[in-house]
């Protein structure tokens, strides 16, 4: 008799170690990274509207948290690298297994690029050199020297270069988000088939 299983389909039945749900390592970077980058969106926009006084600890602030952000994504990667993911079920269509794999791929590309972005903008601000930057106030943080010591000319060009980057990094991120969300939001209550539930304790 010819089988009816699918040589896709035998294969993860037949590989039981093939994991269900993610880490609990893996969980706990992906929420602290999510929430902490959705507040670094709060504050980098908040940044137009606020009074003088405000504009200054609030930026403060969203540079310390990006570069936390940007510690942890590297520390995201490697874990990943070590511990493979659960497999997105069989079931569903290859394009949606697709979809969901290059928008992961992509949301790890934006979660060290704007990051870096943000960094290289603020490296070739022409007012670097007197002010600082301290991680919440309290560590000692460098600007990138190269950038920091270009000819001023260059520097304004590049601050404003690396600022415009950081936005459309910012744009991306909106639109994968909300695929990423919606998608997840889609196999909760629409598939009922939850893939939240790998990815929460
Ligand atoms: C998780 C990482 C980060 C995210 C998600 C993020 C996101 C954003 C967003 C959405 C904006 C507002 C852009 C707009 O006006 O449309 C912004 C502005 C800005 N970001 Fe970031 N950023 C991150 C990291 C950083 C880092 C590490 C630095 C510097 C070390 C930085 C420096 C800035 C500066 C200077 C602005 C301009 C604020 C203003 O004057 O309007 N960002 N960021
Ligand atoms: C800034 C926010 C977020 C970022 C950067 C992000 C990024 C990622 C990445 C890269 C993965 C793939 C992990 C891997 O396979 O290595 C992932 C998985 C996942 N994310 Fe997010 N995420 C964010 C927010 C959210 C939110 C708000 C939800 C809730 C609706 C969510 C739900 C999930 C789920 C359910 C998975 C596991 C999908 C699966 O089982 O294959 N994420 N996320």
């Amino acid at each position: 008799m010819i089988s009816q299983t699918s040589p896709e389909l035998s294969a993860q039945h037949l590989d039981a170690d093939a994991p269900s749900r993610y880490t609990r390592t893996a969980m706990a970077l992906h929420w602290i990274i999510a929430v902490l980058i959705l507040c670094n969106v709060a504050l980098g926009l908040s940044a137009d509207w606020l009074p003088d006084d405000w504009v200054r600890p609030v930026i403060d602030t969203h540079k310390s948290i990006g570069i936390t952000v940007l510690g942890l994504a590297l520390l995201r990667i490697l874990w990943r690298i070590r511990h493979r993911p659960p497999a997105l079920p069989l079931s569903f269509p290859r394009w949606e297994r697709g979809a969901a794999h290059a928008a992961h791929i992509l949301l790890y590309v934006l979660m060290i690029g704007l990051p870096l972005s943000g960094w290289l903008h603020d490296s070739a601000w022409k007012d670097a050199a007197t002010h600082p930057m301290h991680l919440f106030n309290l560590v000692p943080w460098p600007r990138i020297g190269y950038i920091m010591h270009l000819d001023p000319v260059l520097k304004e060009t590049l601050h404003d270069r690396f600022g415009a980057l950081h936005v459309w990094l910012g744009y991306g991120l909106y639109a994968l988000l909300a695929l990423h969300i919606g998608g997840a939001l889609k196999h909760q209550w629409i598939d009922r088939h939850s893939v939240l539930k790998r990815m929460v304790p």
